[in-house]
């Protein structure tokens, strides 16, 4: 069942080529400029004309919501806001007409974002669902949505149901601003194809295996680590705190790049592991910038780079290259070698990597 790998989460990290394909698979075609959600055909509209988008989740989705976050409002130039489900449900939120929910669930069974789904039905907003589990609790509850169809995640540590969550998220976005004609038909078509690279720049990524081995050996005993990344890559620096933390036990901590001057830079000493994603994009002149200052306070710093950076191997203990790609789609690539490195380090540790202290799969109790 396990496929040959030791443990579910590795062999779940190595199917994201697959799955990120089967995702797209009769939905996206760059060469006809075609993007066919069939489960949203009826509601699309209603994310066209929105005034604004609440996306709620949990979690690893939660992480997924905030990539999307920038994303649509790049593309779409829909406003959107991204809330814990827990938090959404019990503040009496704004909710107003024009609204349209948007909620992302591996399981379809987490019981606030459920919940929140619930609350949002009942102020008349539109639900939309991002589910991978077929006919979940979250699936049925929603008015219309596309599954992920990254096939069963068993694993606790969610890997290939996030690459998927972006994919659908993605096409989405790229729909309603195709719909909404806030993206030329020679970007939109640039970024379909861009999509469509995705799965094989993944596959190059795992390729990595055996480098973020040898890392993953020089940290293991790490107490404390920091991930920095900014613009589509800070969301992707918090999936990589919370994979480490839930898996490895070792306290993680993810922050948007710049923001470390204003407390965590405290923290940062000849022990402190940084790791920064930092691949080129329109910020990565700034993530430099931050790498020198951690550098400066003597930080252990290893990047994630795009293929052929020149500077930042320069200023890092170890530089961990993936291949280039938009950076709106870039978190699909960046994301895999930090789940490769908390893989690695639980591993060492002898952690159980599949199935972590004081975690559920599905957290179907508030
Ligand atoms: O099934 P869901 O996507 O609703 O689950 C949400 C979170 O419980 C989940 O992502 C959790 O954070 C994972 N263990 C993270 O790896």
């Amino acid at each position: 069942e396990k496929g040959g790998y030791e443990h579910f989460m590795i062999k779940e990290i190595f199917e994201q080529p697959r799955s990120i394909k089967d995702c797209m698979r009769g939905r996206l075609d760059s060469q006809t400029g075609r993007l066919i959600l069939g489960g949203l055909r009826e509601y699309v509209n209603k994310l066209v004309n929105a005034d604004r988008i609440l996306i709620v989740a949990c979690g690893t989705s939660w992480h997924a919501g905030l990539v999307a976050e920038y994303f649509f409002e790049e593309f779409c130039r829909i406003p959107v806001e991204v809330e814990y489900a827990s938090e959404f449900r019990y503040r009496n939120p704004v909710i107003r007409e024009g609204d349209v929910v948007i909620a992302i669930s591996q399981s379809g069974e987490t019981a606030d974002t459920l919940a929140a789904i619930e609350l949002a039905k009942s102020k008349g907003a539109i639900i939309f669902g991002v589910c991978n589990v077929v006919g979940s609790s979250i699936a049925r509850a929603t008015h219309a949505g596309a599954y992920t169809h990254a096939g069963p995640e068993i694993g606790v540590a969610s890997t290939k149901a996030f690459t998927a969550q972006l994919t659908v998220l993605n096409m989405i976005a790229l729909l309603v601003a195709q719909k909404k004609g806030t993206i030329t038909e020679q970007k939109l078509h640039e970024m379909l194809v861009e999509m469509e690279t995705i799965p094989e720049k993944v596959e190059r990524a795992l390729q990595l295996n055996d480098q973020i081995q040898d890392i993953a050996a020089t940290f293991k005993d790490a107490h404390n680590f920091i991930y920095l990344g900014r613009g589509y890559n800070f969301p992707v620096a918090l999936e990589g705190a919370l994979k480490l933390k839930e898996i490895s036990y070792i306290h993680a901590e993810g922050y948007p790049a710049a923001e470390m001057k204003h407390g965590p830079i405290a923290l940062i000493d000849e022990e402190m592991p940084v790791v920064f994603i930092a691949t080129r994009d329109s910020s990565y002149e700034k993530v430099v910038s931050n790498i020198q200052e951690v550098k400066a306070r003597k930080g252990r710093v290893i990047s994630v780079v795009t293929e052929g950076d020149q500077l930042i191997p320069k200023m890092s203990e170890f530089v961990i290259e993936v291949p280039a790609v938009h950076e709106a789609l870039m978190p699909m690539v960046s994301v895999i070698p930090l789940q490769l490195l908390s893989y690695h380090i639980a591993v060492m540790r002898g952690c159980n990597v599949d199935q972590p202290r004081n975690l559920a799969k599905s957290v179907t109790v508030e």
